[in-house]
């Protein structure tokens, strides 16, 4: 088989954070990223409309060659992957695949959260901050409890915070008052950031959590689950390091906010 590149979707530029990660632990694997920024923020629109705007998106990575996809928008993972992993893959592209980053995270708590603290005969407190629609929809205290029942989630939403991110404002007043609602509910053992863009936030967010609440961000735990992925399933890996970025939106305007919030120069094309 030639190598084909592993798409990298997200609604914006928020996945630019999972895939610098995802660059670092596989340097020898082509990525071609794709940001729909013509229809972000994904985390104020319905399940529908994210399904719908999800399916297009691999449907285009699928095009241009690609055989796996990592869907690296939280939003997305909740509210389409089940659906296109179960009815629409199997039919439409049977040898290909879809990945989200749900389990990884889940997998990464449950591991380093028992041990964080040091009690497996306890329930550990996870307060996982996300988009609205990804709280509202509820999948992943569903996931979760499938995979790591003794994990008690509090889902907390951030409006506003993607906002402030793709605008290049202050985090901070978003964060603290989604921080405040979190701990109205009770103090959390760990905190979970379930969005693209929040690991750009990440100080805020530590500013404004009760000090030494360990934070999981997914961009290195999703790159470490894809390297062992591809480990059992070489026949998705491939490549020389390329990387390609696509945007439904102005690529001469993702270019340049990409490159800001990136620290890289990153060129894009149009999808
Ligand atoms: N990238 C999305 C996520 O990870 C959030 C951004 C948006 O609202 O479009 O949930």
């Amino acid at each position: 088989m030639t190598p084909a590149p592993i798409g990298v979707f997200d609604s914006g530029l928020g996945g630019l954070t999972v895939l610098a990660a995802l660059r670092a632990a596989l340097p020898g694997q082509d990525f071609l990223y794709l940001g729909d920024n013509a229809d972000a923020p994904y985390g104020i629109k319905t399940p529908g409309q994210v399904t719908v705007l999800t399916r297009a998106a691999v449907e285009r990575l699928f095009a241009r060659g690609c055989r796996l996809v990592l869907i690296a928008c939280n939003t997305a993972s909740a509210l389409a992957l089940r659906e296109l992993q179960q009815e629409w893959l199997p039919a439409s592209a049977p040898d290909h695949r879809i990945l989200g980053v749900f389990v990884p995270l889940i997998e990464a708590v449950s591991g380093h959260g028992w041990r964080e603290a040091g009690a497996s005969d306890r329930c550990l407190r996870a307060a996982f901050f996300a988009t609205p629609a990804t709280v509202a929809s509820g999948a992943f205290t569903r996931e979760a409890r499938r995979l790591a029942p003794g994990l008690r989630i509090v889902e907390q939403d951030c409006p506003g915070l993607v906002d402030a991110l793709e605008a290049g404002d202050d985090p901070a007043p978003a964060v603290i008052r989604a921080v405040a609602a979190a701990l109205e509910r009770g103090t959390p053992d760990i905190a979970l950031l379930g969005c693209t863009h929040y690991p750009l936030a990440e100080a805020a967010f530590r500013a404004a959590l009760p000090p030494g609440t360990p934070i999981l961000s997914q961009p290195q735990i999703v790159a470490r689950s894809l390297a062992a992925y591809l480990e059992r399933h070489p026949q998705f890996r491939g490549g020389t390091g390329r990387l390609d970025c696509l945007t439904t939106g102005d690529p001469a305007h993702v270019g340049a906010r990409a490159s800001a919030l990136s620290g890289a120069r990153l060129t894009f094309s149009r999808a």
